[in-house]
Parts: C-alpha cells; sequence; structure tokens
C-alpha cells in the first residue's frame, strides 16, 4: 500500500489531497497544526495518521520526522502555505507592496512556504522509497515572465525560491526520487476565495494525475494542474 505524507491537510487543498489518496486506498501521514475533524469523517480514515505540529517551527519538524521514522514515503508533498500574515494594511493596499513592506511578514512567508518544505525534504530523504515523488505546491504567481500585476512580494518571491529549491533538489537526488514544483492552478479554497476558477476537486484530480504521469525526465520542473508546463 503506496503512503503519502501530506502538510496542511486539515484544509483547503490539503484535506482534498488526503480525501482522494484515502479514496485511492493509500496510506496518509497527515502533518497538521492544529485538530482535524473534517480528516477524521474522511472514508479511509482508518489508513490516515495525524500528526499535530506547527511546521514552521524547526524543532517542531524535526519531532514530527521522528514520529516518521518507520514509515517509507513513497509521495511527499508539501502544501500547506500561506500568503500573508495579518500585518495591519491601509484598504487601498492589500497586496503587500512596497508600502507596507514587513520584514517580519517577510520571513513568516518564507518560514512556512519555504524554509519547512527544504528542511522536511532534507528530514525525510531517509524515508523515500525508491522512485518517490516529492512535490512542494508552488504558485503562478512565482513567474516573473508572467507577472502584470505586481504587489504579493513575500508570497511571489517566497514561491519562485520554491522552484529554485525543487530543481536543487532534483540534481542533489538525482533517479532516487522525481522531485517537481506545481502550481494547483487559482483554486477557491480559504487562500484562493470565493471568486477562483476551480473547485478543489478538480485541481486535485488534476495534480494526481500530473504526479501519476510523471517520469525521471521532468524532475526539477515546475508544472500545471493540467499537465502544462508553467512559465519562471
Ligand atoms: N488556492 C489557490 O488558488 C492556490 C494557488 C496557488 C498556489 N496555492 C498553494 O497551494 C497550497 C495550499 O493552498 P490552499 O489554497 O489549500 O490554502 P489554505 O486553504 O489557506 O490552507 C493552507 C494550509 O496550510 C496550513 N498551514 C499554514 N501555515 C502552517 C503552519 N505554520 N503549520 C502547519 N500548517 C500550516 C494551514 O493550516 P491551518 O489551518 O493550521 O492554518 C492549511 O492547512 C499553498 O502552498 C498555496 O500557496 C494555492
Amino acid at each position: 500500500m503506496p503512503t503519502a505524507v501530506i502538510t496542511g491537510a486539515n484544509r483547503g487543498l490539503g484535506l482534498e489531497f488526503a480525501r482522494q489518496l484515502l479514496s485511492r486506498e493509500w496510506r496518509v501521514h497527515a502533518l497538521n497544526r492544529g485538530v482535524a475533524p473534517a480528516l477524521a469523517d474522511l472514508p479511509g480514515a482508518d489508513r490516515l495518521v495525524v500528526h499535530r505540529g506547527d511546521l514552521a517551527d524547526p524543532a517542531e519538524l524535526r519531532r514530527l520526522s521522528g514520529e516518521l521514522s518507520a514509515t517509507r514515503i513513497d509521495l511527499l508533498l508539501n502544501n500547506a502555505g500561506i500568503m500573508k500574515t495579518d500585518t495591519p494594511r491601509h484598504p487601498d493596499h492589500q497586496t503587500q507592496g512596497l508600502h507596507d513592506f514587513s520584514r517580519d511578514e517577510w520571513r513568516a512567508v518564507f518560514e512556512i512556504n519555504l524554509f519547512s518544505p527544504a528542511q522536511l525534504i532534507a528530514l525525510l530523504r531517509p524515508r523515500l522509497a525508491a522512485g518517490a515523488r516529492v512535490v512542494t505546491l508552488s504558485s503562478a504567481m512565482a513567474g516573473i515572465a508572467d507577472n502584470e500585476y505586481g504587489g504579493w512580494y513575500a508570497y511571489r518571491a517566497s514561491k519562485a525560491a520554491v522552484n529554485s529549491l525543487m530543481k536543487s533538489v532534483a540534481l542533489e537526488l538525482g533517479d532516487a526520487v522525481i522531485a517537481v514544483a506545481l502550481h494547483p492552478g487559482w483554486v477557491r479554497t480559504d487562500m484562493g476565495g470565493p471568486d477562483a476558477d476551480l473547485d478543489a476537486a478538480t485541481a486535485v484530480a488534476g495534480m494526481l494525475q500530473v504526479i501519476d504521469d510523471l517520469t525521471p525526465a521532468d524532475s526539477g520542473a515546475f508544472i500545471g494542474y493540467d499537465g502544462s508546463r508553467a512559465a519562471y
């Protein structure tokens, strides 16, 4: 039975990844900050183990990876992420621009979006099965060529760095794993908001199809939920 580790599986895309993988008879380890009643209600929850901790805390990540010391991982899904903190903003300025630059906010965004995936990959590397998929959720907002409206400096920069991270992981781990960054599309979650294009079920079904279809030649790539190559 294949095994996935998913960060931030208590809501949004992470919860949907857990739902769809459990329905495919996978075993799922969910790494979540808080309680996750929605997870416990999923069909197949007898194949689910929830590990609780703040993933932005390096000591917590070390403790959580210790809880996985006997686990062979076929899919590591770095999903947890934030766009912003609750830094006060002028109502005309909602885009995390230069006008409200906050080093603390940048640090918080980078902690969970970049440092945690990097540390978790390093910690769990010995637990990865041969040919395991190592996936980190990026965003089309990482794209530099496609940046048409600016703003969201910390979020964009953190996801651009994630794309670089996954390329380096692919190079370092070579044929042992397939490592990619995925763009889920614009999805109706707490982060994506109600006006987004896709529901979570469609986005996650697309990403799981992409993951199924990965070959070693894809390692290091930045790929959209529909299989398209996302722009750097
Ligand atoms: N939705 C979109 O349109 C979209 C587009 C592009 C990329 N993405 C990316 O897709 C991923 C999932 O997004 P989403 O839309 O599902 O977001 P979401 O609905 O806001 O969910 C975010 C998840 O991350 C978890 N998380 C955040 N900080 C954490 C921490 N310090 N420790 C543990 N868990 C933490 C949250 O847990 P808590 O409940 O504890 O906060 C939650 O489970 C993110 O990486 C995001 O950047 C989303």
